[in-house]
């Protein structure tokens, strides 16, 4: 008996480093590429806001824990920043993104984070007051950036001398 159990142990074990094998490619797809442009935030609050809860998978600053390293919750991870990015990326904002008007609505909802984000990112975890601020925030973050629109309007911004701050 105790040797079925000495080999099971030892081929959960071979599997677990084939696994990891494997899974090498996916860690070339864990990088974070240049911030391009960020929309122009209405206020660093909001900007905060989103950093915290956001934009690991929103935007090309995304936090790679040693955990993410690690077939199989490798794959989950890399798949949902991917994803994330390509839904609406916040350093990217030179890109127009059919669903950024939702938003405020898939923050109102708690759709957003997704929920087994939580968890191991209590930062990420918004009150009410957070959760009101970062909506009404975004909403005139999307209104001051208006992607959607043609760029006739960048005049309009006084405040565009502030953009290489960093
Ligand atoms: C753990 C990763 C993760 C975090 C954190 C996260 N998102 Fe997402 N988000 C995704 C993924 C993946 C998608 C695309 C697939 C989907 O809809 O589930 C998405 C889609 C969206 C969409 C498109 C609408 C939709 O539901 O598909 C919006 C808008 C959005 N996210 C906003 C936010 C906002 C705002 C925050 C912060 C409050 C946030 N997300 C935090 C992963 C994330």
């Amino acid at each position: 008996m105790a040797k079925i159990f000495r080999w099971s142990f030892v081929g959960v074990l071979i599997l677990i480093v084939i696994l990891q094998v494997v899974s090498l490619p996916v860690l070339n797809q864990q990088m974070n590429p240049p911030v391009v442009q960020e929309p122009v935030w209405v206020d660093l609050q909001t900007r905060d806001i989103a950093q915290r809860a956001c934009f690991d998978c929103h935007s090309n600053e995304t936090h790679w824990p040693l955990y993410s390293k690690i077939a199989p919750v490798s794959w989950l991870i890399t798949k949902d920043v991917v994803e994330g990015r390509e839904t609406l990326n916040f350093s990217e904002w030179n890109k127009v993104y059919e669903e950024a008007d939702e938003v405020g609505e898939v923050i109102q909802e708690d759709e957003m984070p997704l929920w087994f984000y939580l968890p191991l990112h209590p930062e990420a975890q918004l009150s009410e007051t957070e959760k009101q601020q970062l909506i009404d925030g975004m909403n005139a973050t999307l209104g001051l950036s208006s992607q959607q629109e043609s760029t006739e309007h960048e005049a309009d911004h006084d405040e565009s001398d502030e953009e290489d701050h960093d």
